[in-house]
């Protein structure tokens, strides 16, 4: 069984649509209710944030005799606010759900990983390897999951757990489009502002949530990356190619 946090929408929405499709049991877990799961998809309504929240669905699954192949660590919250002007409640936010709940429901996840032989599979950015003004509670977030990933990878590899991170550039979800809206009067220009970020790409285009959930398949599955662990995969339409400066 593969679980799968912020499966609500977006990449989350995608990669469990995926793995079912691959014939894979899913669990999605979000905060947010779903009307509308993927074929194939169960849900569990948390605020991984919560660790008592996570701790409960971890007993479930332990009193369900649960087996866990793989965590794919997904859920994530934006701000876009310069560094000045973010306050420490902000900062927490951010923090709590994109790093410190990665630590959390992998430190729960790992006795049932461990016994599957699994893996884990976190959402870095693109902004944790180089990044812009005004989104650094963000980037220096990612930039703890792509450090968290690695020693991870040295601590749960004895155990048979392998431990990648899927470092995603600009891909068309909700969090994109709230990131593209700040400082936009209408949806005009956001959407001008959309075809300006793809053809900035080097693949010209921003890419989709199934591209981004290929990549995240391809670390979770056992057989595909039985010796990839403590990696980092860039998938961003190659836009780090590019050197800032030219
Ligand atoms: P999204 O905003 O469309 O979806 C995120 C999902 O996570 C939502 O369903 C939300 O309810 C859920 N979530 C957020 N906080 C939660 C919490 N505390 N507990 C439970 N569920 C929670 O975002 P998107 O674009 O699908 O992003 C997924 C991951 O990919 C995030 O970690 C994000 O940082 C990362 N990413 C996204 C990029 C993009 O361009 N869309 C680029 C680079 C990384």
């Amino acid at each position: 069984m593969a679980l799968i946090t912020g499966a609500a929408r977006g990449i989350g929405r995608a990669t469990a649509a995926k793995f079912a499709a691959n014939g894979w049991e899913v669990l999605g877990v979000d905060r947010l209710e779903v009307a509308d799961l993927p074929d194939g998809v169960d849900f569990w309504r948390a605020d991984i944030s919560d660790r008592e929240a996570i701790a409960a669905l971890f007993d479930h699954l332990g009193q369900d005799r649960g087996r866990l192949d793989a965590l794919v660590n997904n859920a994530g919250v934006v701000l876009t606010k310069s560094i000045l002007e973010t306050n420490e409640s902000e900062w927490d936010r951010v923090h709590s759900t994109n790093l410190r709940a990665v630590f959390t429901v992998s430190q729960l996840a790992y006795p049932f990983l461990k016994a599957a032989k699994g893996a884990i599979v976190n959402l870095g950015s693109v902004h944790a390897l180089a990044t812009s003004p005004d989104i650094g509670a963000y980037a220096a977030s990612k930039g703890g999951v792509l450090a968290l990933t690695r020693a991870m990878a040295l601590e749960f590899g004895g155990g048979g757990v392998r431990v990648n991170a899927v470092v995603p550039g600009a891909v068309d979800t909700e969090m994109l489009r709230e990131g593209l809206s700040r400082g936009l009067q209408n949806a005009g220009s956001r959407e001008d502002e959309r075809r300006a970020l793809g053809a900035r790409i080097p693949l010209g285009r921003i890419g989709t949530p199934e591209e981004i959930a290929s990549a995240i398949l391809f670390l979770a599955d056992g057989q595909l990356s039985s010796y990839i662990t403590g990696q980092s995969l860039v998938v961003d339409g190659g836009a780090l190619a590019r050197l800032g400066t030219e």
